[in-house]
């Protein structure tokens, strides 16, 4: 499975079957980081785990050379889509075969996507058909947040609180979009579940009534190409929606996880909130770093492939989130990958999606980008610090969604979930480097220093020499534990 690759040397004797206790794989000569520390080790791999960190590990079957790479705990993606039900006539571009290739392409070994429930599903049913779509494609492990559209007393009352103690222990819920919206009762309610059960609840924090005024108002103008996208739910839509949350969190008395928060607005109501000493955790995604809403409005239709909710903002707001990053403000950076195509009626341009912004899929993809772009921009920039940088794109995730400490980081006993990564390799992000289903990526063209060149998961090089390099199937479900909060 090596074979091909630029890093690994092949086996010469097989010491393993001389010594059961010889390690499968070293990977020597690197830079271990962690959210802690960065240490010159090598790290030593048996049975898909970590089993020894230390100046030389010793004999094993084979080896990596890591010489002037880091070594760093694979990426968790904790917000991505895949094969996600988003309308009728709609077809997002990667389901988990293609969608965790393109996950580890870009460095990382677990993805967290939603089990959605549709409106009259049984939750259970959605979990259950989700794993199916699941089964034996992901190249990277995998675990279930639930989406949850239809609190009715079942639900509530038997379904999420059996899910959680099955290992879906987090769950979204929307505040916006005509099929997802729960109402402030229906918040409420589920709040109020995951209190009892001890589950994190994510927001997705844009205000429903106030977007469809202003989307009402601008189409009646004759307002419909895909930049008035973003006019139709500014930052004080976001905000609105963010102090809700906040109240109604604090009324049942939950920690909440605000996700994919885009600027200045909503960072003042989380920080406002931690004053008060409530615990409102918040993660933001590239787009909100290196896209503005003036991508939006370029010309035709091409401002379809950068729609997505909340908007990327302006330059004000792009130096917020950067502040709010590097001041510790964020628990965790993630890309909220939802893929579609441009050049397709099921995508981003279908009739409807050209009459009007209303009608254009929200979402793009980013699960290949999002550790090279924090990297280049945040760390290479003097922005964030390498500690800082993986416990945004890995630890944090982990702790937060409880896979800590199996997953997140380079320590003893931990899944040898590795990315290796040339700090210096200079790049340009194209389609091409992305191997996603989407036929673009908004971050076409982007320059940056910094790129996973190996991805290990459990052991296992997944992907090398830009090419799945495992079976799909190799990834597996992971059942997850309480958060651990942060
Ligand atoms: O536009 C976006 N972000 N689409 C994905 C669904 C969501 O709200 O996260
Ligand atoms: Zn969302
Ligand atoms: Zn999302
Ligand atoms: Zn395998």
């Amino acid at each position: 499975v090596i074979q091909g690759s630029g890093t690994a040397e092949a086996p010469t004797i097989d010491l393993k079957a001389r010594n059961p206790m010889t390690l499968d794989l070293a990977i020597r000569g690197g830079t271990v980081v962690t959210a802690a520390d960065t240490m010159r080790c090598d790290v030593g791999i048996r049975d898909g785990r970590i089993v020894a960190l230390g100046e030389d590990v010793g004999p094993a079957a084979r080896s990596i050379d890591a010489a002037g790479l880091l070594v760093l705990p694979g990426g968790i993606d904790s917000h991505v889509h895949l094969d996600q039900f988003q309308g009728e006539g709609i077809v997002m571009a990667d389901g988990f075969r293609s969608g965790t290739v393109s996950a580890a392409a870009g460095g990382n070994t677990t993805v967290i996507p939603f089990a959605l429930q549709r409106r009259g599903e049984s939750l259970r049913a959605a979990v259950e058909a989700y794993h199916a779509k699941a089964q034996g494609e992901a190249l990277v492990d995998y675990a279930f947040h639930l989406i949850i559209t239809d609190p009715t007393p079942g639900v509530l009352g038997q379904e999420l609180p059996a899910l959680v103690k099955d290992g879906y222990s987090s769950f979204k819920v929307f505040m916006t979009y005509d099929d997802m919206v729960l109402s402030d009762r229906e918040l409420l309610d589920v709040f109020a579940v995951a209190k009892a059960e001890n589950a994190l609840v994510m927001v997705h924090a844009e205000g429903f009534d106030s977007i469809r005024f202003m989307a009402d108002g601008l189409e009646a103008e004759g307002k419909t190409a895909p930049a008035f996208h973003a006019a139709a739910r500014p930052e004080t839509v976001e905000r609105e929606a963010t102090h809700r949350a906040i109240a109604l969190a604090e009324l049942v008395g939950i920690p909440i996880m605000v996700v994919h928060v885009s600027g200045r607005d909503a960072i003042e109501q989380i920080e406002w909130a931690r004053r008060r000493g409530l615990t409102v955790h918040a993660e933001t995604c590239p787009q909100y770093l290196v896209l503005t809403a003036g991508d939006l409005d370029r010309p035709g239709t091409e401002g379809a492939k950068f729609v997505c909710s909340p908007p990327p903002r302006d330059a004000a707001s792009q130096a917020a989130v950067w502040r709010a990053l590097a001041g510790g403000a964020f628990q965790t950076f993630s890309s909220d990958h939802c893929p579609f195509r441009y050049d397709d009626p099921a995508g981003k341009t279908g009739p409807a999606a050209r009459a009007s912004f209303r009608a254009v899929p929200n979402g793009i993809p980013g699960v290949a980008a999002r550790l090279p772009i924090l990297f280049s921009e945040g760390v290479v920039k003097g922005r964030i610090t390498l500690q800082d940088f993986v416990a945004l794109t890995a630890t944090n995730h982990a702790r937060m969604y409880g896979l800590y400490p199996r997953k997140g980081s380079i320590a003893i006993g931990a899944d040898a979930d590795i990315a290796l990564w040339d700090p210096e390799r200079r790049v340009t992000l194209t389609q091409d480097l992305m191997h996603h289903g989407s036929d673009y990526t908004p971050y076409e063209g982007l320059e940056v220093t910094g790129w996973p060149v190996t991805t290990l998961v459990r052991g296992r090089v997944v992907f090398d020499g830009g090419r799945a390099t495992a079976e799909a199937g190799h990834g597996i479900f992971l059942p997850r534990g309480a958060s651990g909060g942060l």
